[in-house]
């Protein structure tokens, strides 16, 4: 297994290019689903969530073709199997984001329940009561949601909570539903928008997305269309972290800082100094940096895939930090971890006590998730000596060759096999 070996101590400086969204790219691929018509995707991040999610859409009979730029052609003219089955559902929670386009262009969708996941339960319901709403029939029968409808008709569905691929994918159940749906307390996520946009160019009637009320006229079918995914968010905020923990100075490059604002409010809070470049970002930063309090809740407010980020980040600035984790009930793994290289952090249920240390000092840590592993990066670039990270496969799900990046960015970080 694929560890990472980064020794400390290296100020950030260069620039360096963000990928597209990886939580964008995943709903726009599933969104090929609801149409014959081949749909183009580009700025496509080469990661293995979405090696996952293509190999799920081919085994329906997609058919799919990535080129050496990046870009992505998908076909759905030969969709023949509407099954997520549970050998690719249960390695990445995302699949999920098949059942509705699925249902909606066939009238029938099986799809494997994802079960928890170690950032807590993270159930499925409002995704199926909002499809019931639409009248489908759901059945949940040995570990599998069974959906059929015949045709799906526009309703009106509040969400009980935001919930971002519960928005995704009841918006496009209903771009192929008869009549209109609404969804209220919807998810507002830059990503959300971002599908939303891709729908409409494939002839979608989507209006709203982007506040917590969207609105969807139900049309008969779906043409092609070519979109361009947006920018990872989470990337650049993770970068940022990154640079403002090594002092470095670095221009994030193809991104922006209008998706980041709540995050970028708190770095500049830290002490750390952001400005917008024509195309992205400049980051800068020198001398310890100050504690900043933070509480996570659906956009636009601090986003929970930073949290663990920020963590590492306050574990070595000057001052106490008051985490409080709203989304997921057991998001503090990397505490544990951050412990190992002399983090002096107190957890008590969502809350997390973070004191300042003057330094941190390498050791040999776990990642447990995908934003757990990027904050025992962030932590061991500024840690004293070696840090060596296991199990970084989870890494790899969401960071395009972060390990390259960073590099090139001056950080000593090698994987070793
Ligand atoms: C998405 C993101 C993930 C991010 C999360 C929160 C993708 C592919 N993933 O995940 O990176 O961390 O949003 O910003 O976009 N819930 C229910 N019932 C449901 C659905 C959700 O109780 O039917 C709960 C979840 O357990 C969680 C909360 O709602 O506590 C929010 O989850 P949700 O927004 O659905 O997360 P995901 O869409 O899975």
């Amino acid at each position: 297994m694929d560890k990472l070996l980064i020794e400390g101590g290296a100020r950030l400086e260069g620039q360096v290019t963000i990928s597209g969204a990886k939580n964008a790219a995943l709903p726009l691929i599933c969104a090929a689903l609801l149409t014959e018509a081949p749909l183009h995707l580009s700025n496509v991040p080469h990661l293995k969530d979405v090696t996952t999610m293509l190999r799920l859409l081919a085994q329906m009979g997609i058919d799919v073709t990535l080129d050496e730029r990046n870009c992505l052609t998908l076909a759905a003219t030969g969709l023949n199997n509407p099954v997520a089955p549970y050998d690719l559902v249960k390695t990445m929670r995302a699949s999920i984001l098949t059942l509705g386009p699925l249902l909606a262009r066939t009238g029938e969708a099986r799809v494997s329940l994802p079960g928890g996941c170690a950032i807590g339960a993270r159930p499925v319901d409002i995704h199926i009561r909002g499809l019931q709403a639409m009248g489908a029939d759901v059945q949940v029968e040995h570990g599998y949601i069974h959906a059929r409808a015949r045709k799906l008709r526009g309703a009106k569905i509040f969400t009980d909570l935001v919930t971002v691929t519960g928005t995704e994918n009841l918006m496009m159940a209903a771009a192929l539903a008869e009549g209109t749906t609404v969804i209220e307390n919807a998810a507002r996520e830059p990503e959300v928008v971002d599908l939303a946009n891709c729908l409409n160019a494939m002839g979608a009637r989507v209006s709203g997305a982007g506040s917590d009320v969207i609105t969807i006229e139900g049309v008969e079918r779906l043409a092609g269309a070519s979109h361009r995914i947006m920018p990872d968010r989470i990337e650049t905020g993770t970068f940022l972290t990154a640079v403002a923990v090594t002092s470095g100075k670095v221009r994030l490059k193809r991104t922006s800082a209008a998706i980041l604002d709540a995050v970028i409010e708190k770095l500049r809070e830290a002490g750390v100094r952001i400005s917008a470049t024509e195309d992205g970002l400049e980051v800068e930063s020198d001398g310890r940096l100050k504690a900043v309090s933070l509480r996570t809740a659906p956009y636009p407010a601090f986003p929970t895939d930073m949290q663990a980020q920020f963590m590492a980040m306050n574990a070595v600035a000057q001052g106490t930090a008051v985490v409080t984790e709203t989304i997921f009930e057991n998001r503090f793994m990397h505490a544990l971890e951050l412990r190992r290289l002399g983090a002096d952090i107190e957890i008590n249920g969502n809350t997390a006590v973070v004191r300042g240390v003057p330094r941190l000092d390498g050791a040999t840590v776990m990642a447990t998730d995908l934003r757990a592993s990027a904050c025992l990066v962030v932590a061991g670039l500024v840690a004293r000596g070696e840090t060596l990270i296991d199990r970084i496969y989870h890494l790899d799900r969401g960071y395009e060759h972060i390990e390259e990046k960073l590099s090139q960015l001056g950080a000593r970080i090698r994987r070793v096999h």
